[in-house]
């Protein structure tokens, strides 16, 4: 199956599952800020790409729901709070005002801080053996935090205005967007019930897929438009942060993300040669859709 169709067959039920977990309880705007972020126009790439690992092992993905989904809201929380204008300051998100700007700045801090808790709560649920619960949220609490995304953050903001060299910008988007993109590849093989080596290999694929993710959204901060991208471009050089772009200038980036992608495909190859039950063909798809060969 090519991504595509996997994710016209799969999607609308993921979503419908997604937002089932917030409700009006309080009766605050906590609930309204929350359901803000997350019914908006995301491309849902980790949580379909979670799925897409369990379905190339032959697994029902409904297995990788809770996981998938809370993935999605650490995701959707660390977009909140990069938003805010005490790191990014953006206005626009997934095609809509930020958080802090239809809200106010206290209410989105606290709406990513109860996206980030729910989705460890939402990872207790379902009927997973309770070790395999236990890996999972084991694996999110390093991936989201200091060693993973928010490290990567703050790596992020202090190279802001710096010189940074290729090794050290690579760190950065390993950390800032690679550790989440590793517990999508990770958590469908912990679910898959599969060996400590191909765990091991799946987070070699996220390491490529996650510099490849961040080097193709920051040529895209450059060559895109707000339209298509849902949020403001050229905020990096607004901001002097430390890109592929800004140290290689915009063609080696293209050369660079098109050398991680092909490496991306090597490791799912590997990964074939070593579990006679995986196959390739989704994945390999799901790498292609992230080249950006129509805007070379
Ligand atoms: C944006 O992520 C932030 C990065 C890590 C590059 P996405 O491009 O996946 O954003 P959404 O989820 O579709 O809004
Ligand atoms: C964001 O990187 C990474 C995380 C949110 C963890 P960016 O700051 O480049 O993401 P955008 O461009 O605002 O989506
Ligand atoms: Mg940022
Ligand atoms: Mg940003
Ligand atoms: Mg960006």
């Amino acid at each position: 199956m090519d991504f595509k169709t996997f994710t016209k067959k799969y999607l609308d039920d993921f979503n419908t599952y997604l937002l089932s977990h917030i409700e009006n309880k309080s009766g605050t705007s906590l609930e309204e800020a929350m359901n803000y972020s997350l019914d908006a126009k995301g491309k849902r790439l980790r949580p379909l790409l979670l799925l897409a690992v369990l379905h190339s092992f032959h697994q029902p993905i409904k297995n990788g729901y809770e996981a998938a989904a809370a993935l999605e809201m650490v995701h959707t929380y660390s977009l909140i709070h990069d938003d805010l204008p005490a790191m990014d300051n953006d206005d626009l998100r997934r095609g809509k005002p930020t958080n802090h700007i239809q809200f106010n700045e206290a209410t989105a801090i606290l709406a990513g801080d109860a996206l980030l808790t729910l989705a460890f709560e939402i990872l207790t649920k379902g009927d997973l053996p309770s070790e395999v619960k236990l890996a999972l949220i084991q694996k999110l609490a390093i991936t989201s935090g200091y060693e993973g995304m928010v490290g990567g953050q703050q790596a992020d903001l202090d190279g802001e205005k710096k010189q940074l060299t290729l090794e050290e910008i690579e760190r950065i988007h390993f950390r800032k967007t690679g550790a989440l993109i590793e517990m999508a590849t990770v958590s469908g093989g912990i679910i898959a019930n599969k060996s400590e080596h191909i765990l091991k290999k799946l987070a070699e694929l996220a390491s490529e897929i996650g510099i490849a993710y961040q080097i193709r959204d920051d040529i895209l901060d450059v060559v895109g438009s707000e339209e298509e991208l849902g949020k403001g471009v050229a905020t990096d050089a607004t901001l002097e942060k430390s890109t592929y772009p800004s140290l290689l200038g915009i063609d080696e980036s293209f050369i660079q993300l098109e050398q991680r992608l092909t490496k991306a495909e090597q490791i799912i190859f590997s990964i074939a040669e070593m579990d006679d039950q995986f196959q390739t063909d989704l994945l390999i798809s799901f790498i292609h859709q992230l080249s950006l060969e129509e805007y070379k």
